[in-house]
């Protein structure tokens, strides 16, 4: 498994497995090439987009790290961190999800971010689980979301790679 920055081209394979998570009912929102650009790979407050890929070249997962702008949709407190985590279906429970947040976490160091927002659908166990796994906290539930932070500060572990 390698990790690199996503870029334009990964659009069309990002999309057909935000697709599968979508058919599982693991994803509501809009799975598109032009979604993803958009909201993802393109996003004017991207600090870090990655993508995992299989020493096939198979796309395995996507993450992206936004900084919160004011007035932000989701509610964040503008300047945390905001973090989505894709992972596709057939890859579940590989390391994938902590492969890319090991990037993620560098990338927010350096982009000097001191809080990470995650927000989670209340029954997603597997969210949940990944978020607490790799150092989040509960710091707010909201109706059918639980949202969980990790504050970045000097003494806090870097992630093993
Ligand atoms: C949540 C998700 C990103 C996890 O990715 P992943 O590549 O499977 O995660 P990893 O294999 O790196 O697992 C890291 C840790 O997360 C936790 N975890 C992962 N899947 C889990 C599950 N199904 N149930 C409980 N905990 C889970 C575990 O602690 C795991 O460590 P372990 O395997 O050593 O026990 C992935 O399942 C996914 O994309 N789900 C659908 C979309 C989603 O829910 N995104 C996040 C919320 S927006």
């Amino acid at each position: 498994m390698k990790v690199r920055d996503a870029v334009l081209a990964d659009a069309e394979e990002i999309s057909v497995f935000l697709q599968e998570l979508a058919a599982l009912g693991k994803r509501s929102l809009p799975s598109d090439e032009a979604y993803v650009i958009s909201h993802y790979i393109a996003h004017a407050d991207k600090v870090r987009c990655s993508v995992v890929e299989d020493v096939d070249g198979t796309l395995l997962g996507l993450q992206i790290l936004k900084r919160a702008s004011e007035g932000n949709t989701y509610g964040v407190t503008a300047g945390w961190g905001i973090i989505g985590t894709h992972v596709r279906p057939s890859a579940g429970r590989r390391g994938v999800g902590r492969a890319l947040f090991a990037e993620t976490f560098d990338a927010a160091r350096q982009a000097g971010l001191e809080k990470i927002d995650a927000t989670i659908g209340a029954s997603n166990p597997e969210g949940l689980g990944y978020y607490e796994a790799v150092g989040f906290r509960t710091y707010k539930t909201n109706e059918g979301s639980v949202s969980k932070c990790l504050e970045l500060t000097a003494e806090t572990a870097p992630v093993p790679k």
